[in-house]
């Protein structure tokens, strides 16, 4: 086999085999295929899309590259849920405390952000003395004593997906629907979910900008999940506006805490979290939405979902009354009266990354109490002298273009 024959076999639209896949994807692993012959693969696939059966294979080969995790003697269904991204998104914070308060095992294995903020992961190491790289066996131990647990990826869990990823995110790749439907479906596969919940994101603050292409990654994982006999449920959210108020890692973990504690009640990102905690119920006791919608409002009502959230972090080290923010503040102000017609998710996204909220290179470091938090939401109406957003600000400049963030009528 040869990796140019392959690599113009993609180029001129035709199927590669999964014996065609698996030597050039097995080959970069190993060092036999270079990163640009890869990259030149990769925008062929971008550009022509993959079968069906292409996409299994590039699933199996991802899968395959590493740990399968067992957690089969945990007693009770494990539903895993994915985003596939987006600003502000801290549902995971919120959504494992609920659906384990009600006995329901929980474990999340989950990312670190490259782009805008950052991911489950940097937003969790916020909090001061967080652990993030358990063991397989402390996670066992820690679902066993106290049903969550939300971690990183260990090193060999789907490896492949991380030299491809790193290369997709330099080259202009991510947003191909088989390569994210094959690099999310093997992560939620090997880390030993019986069930996965998936939350697919669109707009300008989402990998897919248009509600055909969700749909059609909806499809496709809901095929992959077919194969390995996984039930795949999805959600399609919108992300051209931030979700919820806070951008960035500290004040995302404050403003979890809000809504676990009943104090932020009424946005688009608590109606999310109840929405996702909702499916991953049903999925998990075989109940109806509803009766699972009742279930999410007692454990928070309760204080039993907050609870579980402290206990989690307690277990893992962390200690929530140490997160701090950063000390400087800077105000955006209203410049007129009117309907706040646009809050980009982009826009503040950007914003927030430039301030240190997130990295831009992978050596870069993370300013964790740095970020956007917002006075005012999308559709709100505003008066002139207002605040729409306060920025916590350390030793990088607050460099934002109003007009890219907000538009009043
Ligand atoms: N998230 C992932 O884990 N993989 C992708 O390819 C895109 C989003």
């Amino acid at each position: 086999m040869n990796v140019l024959d392959i690599i113009d076999k993609k180029r001129l639209g035709k199927e590669l085999s999964y014996k065609e896949l698996d030597y050039v994807f097995n080959g970069y692993l190993n060092g036999e295929v270079a990163d640009y012959q890869m990259s030149s693969l990769l925008m062929a696939i971008c550009i022509n899309g993959m079968t069906d059966e292409e996409t299994f294979a590039l699933t199996k080969i991802f899968v395959d590259s590493g740990d399968v995790l067992d957690f089969s003697d945990i007693p009770g269904i494990k539903v895993d849920k994915h985003s596939t991204g987006g600003i502000g998104d801290k549902t995971t914070l919120v959504i494992v405390p609920i659906v384990a308060s009600l006995g329901i095992p929980v474990i999340k294995m989950s990312g670190r952000g490259l782009g805008y903020t950052g991911g489950t992961i940097d937003k969790l190491e916020s909090i001061p003395g967080y652990r993030i790289d358990l063991t397989d066996d402390e996670i066992k131990s820690q679902v066993h004593k106290i049903g969550a647990v939300v971690t990183g990826q260990t090193a060999d869990l789907v490896p492949m997906d991380k030299v491809i990823y790193a290369l997709r995110d330099v080259t202009s790749t991510v947003s191909s629907i088989p390569l994210i439907a094959s690099s999310i479906m093997s992560k939620k596969i090997a880390s030993g979910a019986d069930k996965i919940l998936i939350d697919i994101k669109v707009g300008n603050g989402a990998l897919l900008p248009t509600k055909e292409m969700a749909k059609e990654l909806s499809d496709i994982m809901k095929r992959i999940g077919k194969v390995y006999d996984r039930e795949v449920r999805t959600i399609i959210s919108d992300m051209n506006t931030p979700l919820g108020t806070s951008v960035g890692n500290a004040l995302e973990v404050l403003e979890a805490i809000d809504v676990l504690k009943n104090k932020e009640t009424d946005n688009s990102f608590v109606d999310l979290c109840y929405e996702l905690a909702s499916d991953m119920i049903s999925m998990a006791l075989g109940v109806t939405k509803i009766d699972a919608f009742n279930m999410v409002f007692e454990a928070i009502n309760s204080g039993k979902a907050y609870d579980k959230f402290l206990e989690m972090v307690r277990n893992q080290g962390g200690d929530v009354r140490r997160i701090s923010l950063a000390k400087k503040k800077v105000e955006i102000i209203a410049p007129e009266t009117g309907v706040l017609a646009k809050v980009s998710a982009i826009g503040v996204g950007e914003l927030a990354l430039r301030l240190g909220a997130g990295k831009v290179n992978i050596k870069d470091k993370i300013d964790y109490g740095v970020g956007v938090k917002l006075n005012k939401l999308q559709g709100e109406h505003v008066r002139k002298g207002d605040v729409l957003a306060t920025l916590y600000v350390n030793d990088k400049e607050p460099v934002y273009e109003f007009d890219e963030i907000f538009k009043i009528k």
